[in-house]
């Protein structure tokens, strides 16, 4: 199967699938890596490996639904059979979804429904959880709320500070990420009701 990748920062959950493709029987490949900016470590990355990478500014966009065509447009120049949003800062809109809405998976640092949004890691510190996680879900036009294909969990101790939850968080998101965009590559899934199956 065909990845689109796109990410906003250091890309490690990329470079989790970048490694994992490396084997033929993973079943994927990432064909190419977008990003929000320029200059940022996951596409570097990529450009690594040979691997085309394309960025789309919201600030070089009249507007916000020009943006989000572009991006649309650059993805879809691919042709991807799956998108994957690892680390990727921004809401994509209409136009995404309509191209890949029921493809295209986002990794989120915080077990849905619970801490939706930019601050995953640091709302569930704040909030006293004892157990938090990371989820792999569907995209669909709400902020973190498409239908959920995996979860992790890791413990929240007593020392933790953002960053060493966060990077907790990490270890076994990235873990969340490769196994499950493996089988969706390999196996397909079917979305129904909310609830995501494996073929
Ligand atoms: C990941 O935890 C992702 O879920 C969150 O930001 C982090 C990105 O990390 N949105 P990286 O860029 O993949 O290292």
């Amino acid at each position: 199967a065909r990845l689109v990748v796109l990410v906003s920062g250091g890309g490690t959950n990329l470079q989790a699938l970048l490694d994992a493709c490396d084997d033929p029987a993973y079943g994927a490949t990432v064909v190419a890596v977008g990003a929000d900016r320029p200059g940022v470590e996951g596409l570097a990355r990529a450009e690594r490996r040979g691997i085309p990478t394309f960025v789309e500014q919201v600030a070089e966009h009249r507007t916000r639904q020009e943006w989000d065509a572009a991006l649309t447009k650059a993805c879809a120049a691919h042709s991807p059979d799956l998108v994957v949003l690892a680390g990727f800062m921004k809401l994509v809109g209409d136009d995404f979804l309509r191209e890949f809405g029921g493809r295209c998976v986002n990794t989120h640092p915080a077990l849905s429904p619970s801490f939706p949004g930019m601050h995953g890691p640091a709302d569930a510190l704040a909030y006293g959880v004892k157990v938090t996680g990371a989820t792999l879900f569907v995209v669909d036009p709400g902020v973190d709320t498409g239908a959920i294909v995996a979860q992790t969990v890791v413990p929240v101790e007593d020392d933790d500070d953002v960053e060493s939850l966060h990077e907790r968080i990490k270890v076994a998101e990235r873990r969340m990420l490769v196994d499950a965009v493996g089988r969706m590559a390999r196996d397909g899934f079917t979305i129904n009701d909310r609830k995501v199956r494996f073929t």
